[in-house]
């Protein structure tokens, strides 16, 4: 039995999680952490939410609200999408635990007494009119590298170079926009220099005993290359984990204690769980294989910075206190959508909340697997997504399960027939299912997942054909004992197929088992090794056969199409409270509404106005007639997210001009009373353009 502890990247409680996320550093870990159960192994699955940050402070600046009122509602939103996708996280903690104040403190004391920490005092920018200092991400500016104007103090968004935020060029203040000035300030610096040559030897030969990924492997020479030099782990801000120094206002950097934070939660689950050592089998043994699942952008820190606090720090402690670093960091690269770079801002993204709102978690859990960017970026597609809902987990998965029910229900009274003896054919199946269950294993202890579920599928895949070879429709007439036999085993690929799958598509594998009559505590005792053996004897009682998998219709598709690119009132868009303006009052009587001529519009083309920030020029078809309209609606929405839909419009208002273009009508929009929030409305169902509106 091993001892496995593994981690997911603690998301920022500064957003919702998206598909994104899932597919970097979630989703690969919960496929493992299922697995290993399956296996026997003492495995624990640990997360949380990162709830300190720059990024956490920028939103509650700009909502106006407290810091820890952004990260309480989105820890909380964060914790619900693991438990809606049925994640097998152990727990899923916070990084304000007072728990985690004192393992960082505490951590920063050892390194600080051993040499390993330094106070020295640098430039830093300042911002005059909002009066303090700004850290990394309240600098924005151009990229010394690339030149692009979408760079922060500590990377750019376009390149995703790191920068070092004296060299932004034209910097400003994200707050207020004005211009920082460069001022003294004192800092403690981890002296990475120092422990750069026993890392990199470590780095090596934990690639030597584990195999670390190319992408991982040849990110951490890229930076050993340009030589590690030490850097600043504390920042001027409020909002963190006090800095131990004697030095007023100095928090923590957030990288250097959100890593900590898998050992706090570590900590507060041994605690919930009444074991309050408990964290120490763990952290503290050797034999622990420590594996973080993260997503490429966090490599820096798991597979250099984090493993260079632990080496440094079990320099300085007693042996018996010594922190077990990590076996492996299996980053993902990035996943695009539709074929574009994934876009929180411009919501070309896929919400993970929304998903379950719609589908079973399975489907998403499924699809995901089979796009996971492990080597290389790779793409959603929702086309896609229903594809392989429809052609696999209903066509092969669900088919196999149905069909056998069936056949036992119809024939067998329900029972699973005798096993009889095993011909040629009934053991060559077995052989290849066995094979498949191990060939499964061997691909998600390599993280290769996406070989895994299509191993997984197989299984199916396999069962369907020794359906049909068989022919048990035919023995079931002229030699029962073999229509018996086929069937006795096909029970048996079912329950192989429900262990196998139940890492990847956990609930629709417990319907399964509960199908081929088993409760949940027997399934659950099943193991991986016992997956292809006999697991249902003779006799049993099967269920009446229900859906597994229902099928996904092309609409579905072109529904969730629709929502990419669309900003405001989307269902993720953070709900402010927005105060109603009042009612207008004068009354205007109904020949006066009729006056106005509204129909139904489709939008046919749509592009920016040049030189214009806030308006597109739109052709509109309206079936008798087409129409070009100019309206302020490029800050809210994408010019090519717009073609095709259908949109209500006052045909007949005089024709204006703005900016120099002709607009022959209006579309109707909801707005909020500040105007930053604004949405189209727009018509749902197939009426055609044209349609009176009244
Ligand atoms: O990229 C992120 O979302 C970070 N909050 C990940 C932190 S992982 C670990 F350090 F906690
Ligand atoms: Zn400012």
């Amino acid at each position: 039995m091993q001892k496995i502890l593994v981690t997911s990247a603690l998301p920022y409680a500064n957003g919702p999680l998206h598909v994104g996320h899932l597919a970097g550093a979630y989703l690969p870990a919960d496929i493992f952490v299922r697995y290993h159960h399956r296996r026997g192994d003492d495995v624990v699955y640990i997360c949380g939410s990162d709830e300190h940050g720059v990024p956490i402070t920028l939103t509650a600046d700009a909502e106006g609200v407290e810091p820890q009122a952004v990260v309480d509602r989105f820890h909380a939103r964060l914790k619900g999408a693991f438990e809606g996708l049925n994640f097998a996280m152990d727990y899923y903690g916070r990084t304000t635990s007072p728990t985690h104040v004192e393992t960082a403190q505490e951590f920063f004391r050892v390194l600080d007494a051993g040499g390993y920490i330094e106070p020295r005092t640098e430039e830093q920018f300042y911002c005059p009119s909002c009066e303090r200092y700004m850290p990394d991400r309240y600098v924005e500016g151009v990229c010394p590298h690339c030149g692009s104007d979408k760079a922060r103090g500590d990377q750019c968004e376009d390149c995703g170079r790191w920068i070092d935020p004296q060299t932004l060029i034209e910097p400003r203040c994200k707050i207020c926009g004005g211009e920082p000035e460069l001022r003294p300030t004192k800092h403690w610096f981890f002296k990475l220099s120092r422990i750069a040559p026993r890392l990199e030897e470590w780095i090596d030969e934990q690639h030597r005993r584990h195999g670390w990924k190319d992408n991982v492997l040849n990110y951490c020479r890229g930076w050993f290359r340009e030589g590690l030099k030490d850097r600043p782990i504390t920042r001027d801000l409020s909002w963190g984990v006090p800095a131990p120094v004697d030095a007023a206002g100095k928090v923590l950097y957030v990288w250097f204690e959100a890593v900590l934070g898998y050992i706090t939660n570590t900590k507060d689950w041994a605690a919930g769980l009444g074991e309050p050592e408990r964290w120490r089998d763990f952290w503290l043994d050797d034999d622990t294989r420590l594996i973080h699942f993260i997503g490429k952008d966090n490599i820096i820190f798991h597979a250099i910075m984090f493993p260079a606090m632990i080496l440094a720090y079990n320099e300085l402690v007693p042996e018996e206190q010594r922190i077990v670093p990590p076996e492996n960091v299996p980053a993902n690269e990035f996943l695009n959508i539709e074929g574009q770079k994934l876009s929180t801002s411009r919501n070309w993204a896929v919400w993970v909340d929304d998903v379950l709102e719609d589908f079973p978690a399975d489907y998403l859990r499924y699809y995901l697997t089979h796009c996971l960017p492990e080597t290389r970026d790779t793409d959603f597609s929702w086309a896609e997504f229903a594809e392989r809902i429809n052609s696999e987990l209903a066509d092969i998965y669900g088919n196999l399960a149905n069909r056998t029910l069936v056949f036992i229900q119809r024939y067998f009274d329900g029972r699973v027939p005798e096993a009889g003896e095993a011909d040629a054919d009934d053991d060559e199946h077995r052989r290849i299912v066995a094979g498949l269950v191990e060939q499964i294993g061997a691909a998600i202890d390599n993280y290769r997942f996406r070989e895994a579920a299509k191993l997984m599928m197989d299984v199916a895949r396999s069962g369907n054909r020794y359906f049909d070879t068989q022919q048990p429709w035919k023995t079931r007439r002229d030699d029962r004992p073999a229509c018996a036999r086929t069937l006795y085993h096909l029970t048996q690929t079912l329950a192989a197929l429900a262990v196998v799958s139940e890492p990847f598509v956990p609930d629709a594998a417990g319907r399964l088992a509960a199908l081929l009559g088993v409760d949940e505590a027997t399934f659950r005792s099943w193991s991986w090794s016992d997956a292809a053996g006999e697991l249902i004897p003779t006799g049993s009682e099967t269920a009446q056969p229900r859906v597994l998998f229902s099928k996904l219709d092309e609409e579905v598709v072109e529904q969730q199409r629709r929502k990419l690119g669309a900003k405001p009132g989307s269902a993720t868009e953070t709900q402010t409270d927005v105060e109603a303006e009042p009612l207008a009052d004068n009354l205007v009587d109904f020949n006066q509404f009729l006056e106005l001529d509204l129909r139904v519009a489709r939008v046919v083309e749509a592009e920016a106005v040049p030189k214009a920030k806030k308006l597109l020029r739109l052709v509109v078809d309206l079936g008798a007639a087409r129409k070009q309209i100019v309206a302020g609606l490029a800050e809210h929405y994408d010019p090519a997210d717009l073609v095709g839909r259908r949109v209500i419009v006052v045909a007949n208002l005089k024709p204006a001009k703005l900016m120099g273009v002709v607009s022959e009508g209006m579309l109707l929009a909801a707005s909020t009373p500040d105007k930053k929030r604004l949405e189209l409305v727009t018509v749902g169902g197939d009426l055609p353009p044209g349609c009176r509106v009244s």
